[in-house]
């Protein structure tokens, strides 16, 4: 098949050789729920690469099945899914991972950071115990696991660490929680972190803020990240490569410069065209027409030909596979009338 070998040939755009072990690799994951003729598919071949030390954006429309992929790397699937392809993070299979392997890898090589802070910290214990908790499960002495803790909390920047250690989630503002749970994600140093729309329950200024800090955090540990957004403009500004998701698939993967400035697939283009922008001469924001798709009812072949502006009879017979286009891979059978 085309995009398989395609993808394994080719240099990421921006990722470098890829010849260091990668944090994480999804290959040509598809996964449903349900069996046999009341089987839904919710995934379909997506194919997903972050290196150590790289940040990676996914991004697409609501339902577009950024948040199943990215806990497909924590090996928490829908209940009663099947999944086929390969999901590895460091040399961990982890489709194949039995529950205790499961708890390890979360437990030590990978951490989540969602969008609402409040709903991934226990409301009733001090920040204290949600932040040595990681820490004593991998054995640090409770004594070393408090003074990391104050030490992690000064990273973030929280004024006073030492009072904060004694408060409870609800005594911080939700900016500073989220750095809070900023903290708690990277105190084992994973080399993997998930962020799952890390930002979008927080005001413009705080988001910026986060959003620094966490690649500060990134950076200094060299974790490879995967940043899941409906926000291009800020995949841009935090990512180095990103992945466009359409109704359970990838339809372009490209660094980010070039993606932004010379859109390969269709969708891409209209994401592009829908987000306001205060940047740059853009002027006129057009709406997508039609509504997002699930995988379990967009059209044959091309997922988003009902609302493509340059479907033709063709694009409905298959599938389009991944080929190169500029610096894109893109799932598009005339990518050239997108980005001459
Ligand atoms: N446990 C589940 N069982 C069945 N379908 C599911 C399950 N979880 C998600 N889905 C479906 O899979 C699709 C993708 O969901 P997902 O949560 O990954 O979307 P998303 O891209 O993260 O969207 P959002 O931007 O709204 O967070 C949706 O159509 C959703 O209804
Ligand atoms: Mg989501």
């Amino acid at each position: 098949m085309l995009a398989k070998k395609t993808l394994a040939r080719r240099e990421a755009p921006g990722g470098g050789a890829g010849d260091r072990r990668d944090a994480l690799r999804i290959s040509e994951l598809s996964l449903a729920v349900g069996t046999g003729e009341r089987a839904i598919p919710l995934l379909a071949g997506v194919t997903v690469r972050v290196g150590r030390g790289e940040t990676v954006g996914l991004v697409g429309e609501s339902g577009s099945g950024k948040s199943l992929t990215a806990r497909t790397a924590l090996g928490m699937l829908p209940r009663g899914a099947r999944a086929t392809g390969g999901v590895t993070v460091s040399d961990v299979d982890v489709l194949a991972a039995g529950r205790r392997e499961l708890r390890e890898l979360r437990r030590t090589r990978v951490s989540m950071i969602f969008q609402d802070p409040r709903a991934s910290i226990n409301p009733v214990r001090r920040i204290g115990d949600y932040l040595t908790e990681g820490l004593r499960a991998r054995g640090v002495p409770a004594r070393a696991a408090a003074e990391r803790a104050l030490d992690l909390l000064d990273q973030v920047g929280i004024r006073d660490p030492g009072g904060a250690v004694r408060r409870f989630p609800h005594e911080f503002s939700g900016g500073m929680l989220q750095r809070v749970v900023i903290a708690g994600a990277l105190s084992t140093e994973p080399e993997l972190l998930l962020a799952d729309e890390p930002t979008t329950a927080l005001d413009v200024t705080t988001q910026a803020e986060v959003v620094g800090l966490l690649k500060e955090m990134q950076r200094a540990h060299g974790t490879g990240m995967l940043f899941v957004t409906h926000d291009l403009d800020l995949a841009a500004a935090v990512c180095d490569r990103v992945y466009v998701m359409y109704a359970g698939r990838i339809v372009e993967e490209a660094a980010s410069a070039s993606l932004f400035g010379a859109p390969a697939h269709p969708y891409t283009r209209a994401l592009l065209e829908a987000s306001p922008s205060v940047h740059g001469d853009k002027v006129e924001i057009r709406a997508i027409r039609g509504r997002p798709r699930a995988l379990a009812e967009s059209p044959s072949g091309c997922s988003f030909r009902d609302r493509c502006p340059l479907a033709g009879d063709e694009c409905a017979e298959t599938v389009p596979d991944h080929r190169p286009h500029g610096t894109s891979l893109v799932a598009c059978l005339r990518p050239e009338q997108v980005t001459p």
